[in-house]
């Protein structure tokens, strides 16, 4: 059994007090199925439900009216735990205009709430940057680029966090997000969905995981199964196919199936939901060779 991942524990989420399809940027979204409030309701409080019943904290804001998509918490920004403790958000920089202003609400929220705030760029200036493109896994920060982040900020997050960045391009219109493509399961494990990347990509994350659960492409676009969380040996998911169910299970993993299906219709889905504040970056790094495209570590202190 792979050594239990060391975040998963703390979550910030958005209350979705008015969610609804206002837009389309992206392939899920279609302004003709509109989500059910209410049961919108039911299903974000069960998911915070599920997440405190397995030892999880949640801290919630609200939803700004002029921003539908801000119930998709894990794109607020990248929240990191400094080595000394101290909390540290990289603020998100919406590649579409329709959700910049979700970070004006973010950033004095999290600011309030005992974390030190930085950008890779604002306000439509410099590198998009969408933290649903971004995970801790081994020895690196495993960072998306392509649909929604821009390569240019994955050189300001290893500068400015001082730690191993590996690029991955997406090219899969559907999975514009690397969340919807892989979730770290623990140290060793994760779901990867190689269809959502270029073959350089696919090949570089295969190498990186040293056990992982592969999802088809049909499986992580029909299913969401790989915009799960997991919180101990608990994987929190919206569905999961059988033969992956199997592999879980053998892996050591329990699934708790929490149904979010109103969330699906502005394309995402439980993790887009939650935002994991509990992530520590920079221990003990390793130094690893080849593979991914790799942006070597500057070592630098975090600044502020
Ligand atoms: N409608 C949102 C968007 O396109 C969905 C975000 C999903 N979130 C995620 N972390 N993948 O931005």
């Amino acid at each position: 059994m792979g050594t239990t991942l060391a975040w998963g524990r703390q979550y910030v989420m958005v209350r979705p007090d008015h969610f609804r399809v206002e837009y389309r940027i992206n392939p899920f979204m279609d302004l003709a199925d509109q989500p059910d409030p209410v049961r919108a309701r039911e299903q974000w409080e069960d998911l915070v439900e599920a997440i405190r019943s397995l030892g999880g904290d949640v801290d919630a804001l609200g939803q700004r009216e002029d921003a539908p998509d801000m119930v998709y918490a894990m794109n607020l920004g990248l929240g990191i735990v400094r080595p000394d403790g101290r909390r540290h958000v990289v603020m998100s920089h919406m590649r579409h205009p329709q959700r910049r202003m979700e970070t004006s609400t973010a950033q004095p929220w999290f600011a309030g709430h005992g974390s030190t705030t930085s950008y890779v760029g604002r306000e439509g200036v410099g590198a998009h940057f969408e933290a649903g493109d971004a995970f801790a896994f081994g020895d690196a920060l495993v960072v998306g680029y392509g649909p929604r982040t821009e390569e240019l900020a994955l050189k300001h997050l290893a500068v400015d966090l001082g730690v191993r960045v590996r690029g991955l391009r997406i090219t899969h219109p559907g999975m514009y997000h690397l969340d919807l493509a892989f979730c770290p399961l623990d140290e060793t494990r994760a779901l990867v969905c190689p269809a959502a990347f270029d073959d350089e990509s696919a090949e570089a994350l295969m190498a990186l995981v040293p056990e992982p659960i592969v999802l088809t492409e049909e499986e992580a676009l029909t299913t969401f199964a790989a915009n799960s969380i997991v919180i101990g040996r608990t994987v929190v998911m919206p569905a999961c196919p059988d033969r992956v169910r199997a592999e879980l299970e053998a892996a050591g993993f329990e699934i708790r199936i929490v149904d979010v299906s109103e969330f699906h219709k502005g394309g995402g889905s439980i993790r887009c939901l939650t935002n994991p504040v509990d992530v520590r970056l920079g221990r003990d790094l390793p130094r690893v060779e080849g593979g991914a495209v790799v942006v070597p570590p500057m070592g630098l202190p975090l600044a502020g």
